[in-house]
């Protein structure tokens, strides 16, 4: 059986009509960079996203770096960040000159665990990078009144979970990117909302800071050759944001199909006590970008050895958490207690989710998991 992590073929095969024409069309006005089909997307993103100004770019990594730009830090400030997440959201800290202070997860949740960050916080933070880990929200609405309490800004990593939902605890809801000062997203080709190549986002309410975003996307720029403030040259182009408005139409269903390979999921491992299935936040809708299980025994590396061999492809993110990373012990920055990051790059395992994925995929998976532990 082939199985994949990520069925890309098949998902563009059911869409194909609307890419290849949307694409010709692009190809046709050729408009390749800054054409109509860019803002097209973003206005369409926009409204998705509830409102929200949506500032295209080049990928998810120049969406933080441009963020971190926009508050107008200096060397030496510290950003506190999860250290169990993917190396961008810590890359650009470095990057900037600015220190990184690596802060536990909730174990249950995978993400920024808000009593963690509240210790962490020092007369020299500047800046709050949470993550939206997997496909659910951190816990924003208490990290948003932590942060509120010092006034420091927050940046919401949002490339695992774009439409996912935020429940706040009146009743309200936003969607996941638009409830921190920043939102950032990538719509690398796996991601929910993913393109066929690069390309990535910054979502924010404020006025001055969207205008800010842009004009440090665009070199710096509002009017043509007048460089007002450092900047990047970062641009999501036309053919990607066709491709993207494309999608963007079929993505509630692509959630919904993430929703139900989860459960699937979920239903198989109900009686196998070595596996953690995933949690689902009280705060949160889920998308599942992957679907990651911990396995209370020391056999996750041979229970990926195993599915290797069943042809199956299980991944483990992340391997090894951004604090041990060779780069980063050679940077400035600052540790906490990380017991349970270090716990989970031990345990946890992300299975092959997808929208394409078969009930004969999915039983042929369970089964060989099962297996394992019995
Ligand atoms: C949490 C997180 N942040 C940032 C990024 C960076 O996105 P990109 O690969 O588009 O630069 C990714 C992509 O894998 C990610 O998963």
């Amino acid at each position: 059986m082939n199985i994949e992590l990520v069925d890309l073929k098949n998902q563009y095969l059911k869409i194909k009509k609307e890419v290849d024409a949307a694409v010709i069309d692009v190809m046709n006005s050729s408009k390749f960079i800054k054409g109509p089909a860019v803002q097209n997307f973003a206005k369409n993103l926009s409204s998705y996203l509830g409102g929200t100004y949506v500032i295209p770019c080049a990928n998810g990594t120049d969406a933080l770096q441009i963020a971190l730009m926009a508050l107008d830090l200096k060397p030496g400030d510290e950003v506190i960040t999860p250290s169990f997440t993917y190396i961008a959201t810590a890359e650009v800290i470095a990057l900037l000159g600015l220190t990184a202070v690596f802060v536990d997860v909730d174990p249950q949740t995978f993400t920024l665990d808000p009593g963690a960050l509240e210790n962490a916080i020092s007369d020299k933070t500047r800046a709050i990078i949470a993550v939206n880990l997997y496909g659910q929200c951190a816990n924003l609405e208490t990290i948003m009144q932590i942060a509120a309490a010092k006034q420091i800004p927050v940046i919401e990593d949002n490339a695992q979970a774009i439409g996912a939902d935020y429940l706040f605890s009146d009743g309200s809801k936003k969607k996941s990117g638009t409830i921190a000062h920043i939102g950032t997203t990538s719509f690398f080709p796996s991601k929910n909302l993913g393109c066929y190549g690069d390309g990535g986002a910054m979502f924010t309410s404020d006025q001055t800071l969207a205008k800010k975003l842009t004009m440090i996307a665009n070199h710096g720029q509002e009017k043509k050759y007048h460089h007002d403030i450092i900047g990047v040259n970062s641009r999501l182009d036309s053919i990607q944001a066709a491709i993207l408005d494309i999608k963007l139409s079929h993505l509630e269903q692509y959630n919904i199909s993430r929703n139900n390979v989860a459960d699937a999921y979920n239903m198989a491992f109900e009686n196998t006590s070595e596996i953690i299935t995933p949690k689902v936040a009280e705060y949160s809708t889920h998308v599942f970008h992957q679907y990651t299980i911990v396995i209370k025994t020391n056999q996750r590396d041979q229970l990926k050895e195993h599915l290797t061999q069943k042809g199956i492809p299980a991944n483990i993110y992340y391997p090894i958490p951004i604090h041990l990373q060779k780069g980063f012990l050679q940077v400035p920055n600052r540790k906490l207690d990380l017991t349970h990051t270090e716990y989970l790059m031990k345990h946890a395992l992300s299975l092959p989710i997808h929208t394409e994925m078969t009930t004969a995929q999915l039983q042929y998976i369970t089964r060989h998991v099962n297996e394992f532990f019995k």
